[in-house]
C-alpha cells in the first residue's frame, strides 16, 4: 500500500487529518506545509469556471489543474476528483483513473457515491489505485443541496454506503453535509478515516475549499469559516499599484535596467 495512504489511515483516532482543496501550484505549495491531504476537487468547476454544476467539469480540466498542483505538493497525499461520467462503469473508470494517475502522478482518486459504485471501487482498488469515497451531498448528481441524515431511512442508507465503501477497499471517505450524530456514528463504526465538510467535528479530519477559507469566493455556506479576506488584500495592493503607475512612482530606477 502507498505509504502516504497508510499514514492517513493510521491517523484515525490519533490525530485529526487536515485537508484542503488546491487547483494550482502556488497555492498547493503553501498548503503542503500544513496539510495531510490535498484534494484537486471538481469544485474548481464552480470556483474557477462559474459552472452551474460540477457535471460540466471534464477529465482534461482535472488533469491539467492536477499537473500544476503536483508541482507544489511534496509531502501531502494528493487526491484527484474523478469528474462526472468518467466512472460510469468499472471499465471506463479503470481506463480514466489510470490516465489520471499516470498524467498527474497523484496518489489516488475520489469518487462520489455509495452502493451504486461499489463494483467500480473494487475494480480500481484491485488495480492498486487508492480510492477515497464521498457520501452525503453528492454535488455531481444531487439536485437539492440540503444536509443529509434528516430521516432514519436516509441515515441508514448513508451508514450502509460507508460500510460498503470500506469493504470495497476505499482508504477514506468524505462526508459532505452529513448530520452531526450520523457523522459520529459513521466515524465510530468504520475503521477508515472520515473527512468532514459541513459534517461536524465528529469526523476524523476536515476539508474545505481553499478559496472559501481565504475569502476568494462568494460562497456563504454555513460550514465555511473565512480565515482571511485575501480578496481585500489583493484589492489594496492593486489599487496602490495603479496609483503609483499613474503618479509615475513605479517603476523606480532600481526596477529598471541601465547600461
Ligand atoms: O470538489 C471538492 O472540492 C470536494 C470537496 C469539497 C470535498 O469534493
Amino acid at each position: 500500500m502507498n505509504i502516504k495512504v497508510k499514514k492517513i489511515i493510521n491517523k484515525k483516532k490519533k490525530s485529526k487529518i487536515v485537508c484542503l482543496t488546491a487547483y494550482s501550484k502556488n497555492v498547493a505549495s503553501i498548503l503542503d506545509r500544513y496539510c495531510d491531504l490535498i484534494l484537486v476537487g471538481d469544485s474548481l468547476g464552480s470556483v474557477l469556471y462559474n459552472y452551474k454544476s460540477t457535471k460540466e467539469v471534464t477529465l482534461d480540466v482535472m488533469i491539467n489543474h492536477s499537473k500544476s498542483v503536483r508541482l507544489g505538493v511534496k509531502k501531502s497525499l494528493m487526491i484527484v476528483d474523478m469528474p462526472y461520467n468518467t466512472y460510469r462503469n468499472p471499465k471506463v473508470a479503470l481506463k480514466n483513473a489510470k490516465l489520471v494517475m499516470k498524467k498527474t502522478r497523484c496518489d489516488g482518486v475520489k469518487l462520489e457515491g455509495g452502493k451504486k459504485i461499489i463494483s467500480i471501487v473494487k475494480t480500481l482498488v484491485k488495480n492498486k489505485i487508492p480510492v477515497m469515497g464521498h457520501v452525503g451531498i453528492l454535488p455531481q448528481t444531487d439536485k437539492k443541496f440540503s444536509f443529509k441524515g434528516k430521516k432514519l431511512r436516509e441515515s441508514e442508507k448513508i451508514l450502509n454506503d460507508t460500510k460498503l465503501l470500506e469493504k470495497a477497499g476505499a482508504f477514506s471517505i468524505v462526508l459532505e453535509c452529513v448530520e452531526t450524530k450520523l457523522s459520529k456514528k459513521i466515524t465510530e463504526q468504520i475503521k477508515i478515516p472520515t473527512i468532514g465538510i459541513g459534517s461536524s467535528a465528529n469526523c476524523d479530519g476536515q476539508v474545505l475549499v481553499i478559496d472559501d477559507l481565504i475569502g476568494m469566493s462568494e460562497n456563504k455556506f454555513k460550514f465555511v469559516k473565512k480565515y482571511v479576506d485575501i480578496s481585500k488584500i489583493i484589492d489594496g495592493a492593486v489599487k496602490k499599484y495603479k496609483s503609483e503607475v499613474q503618479k509615475k512612482q513605479f517603476p523606480q530606477a532600481k526596477h529598471s535596467f541601465k547600461n
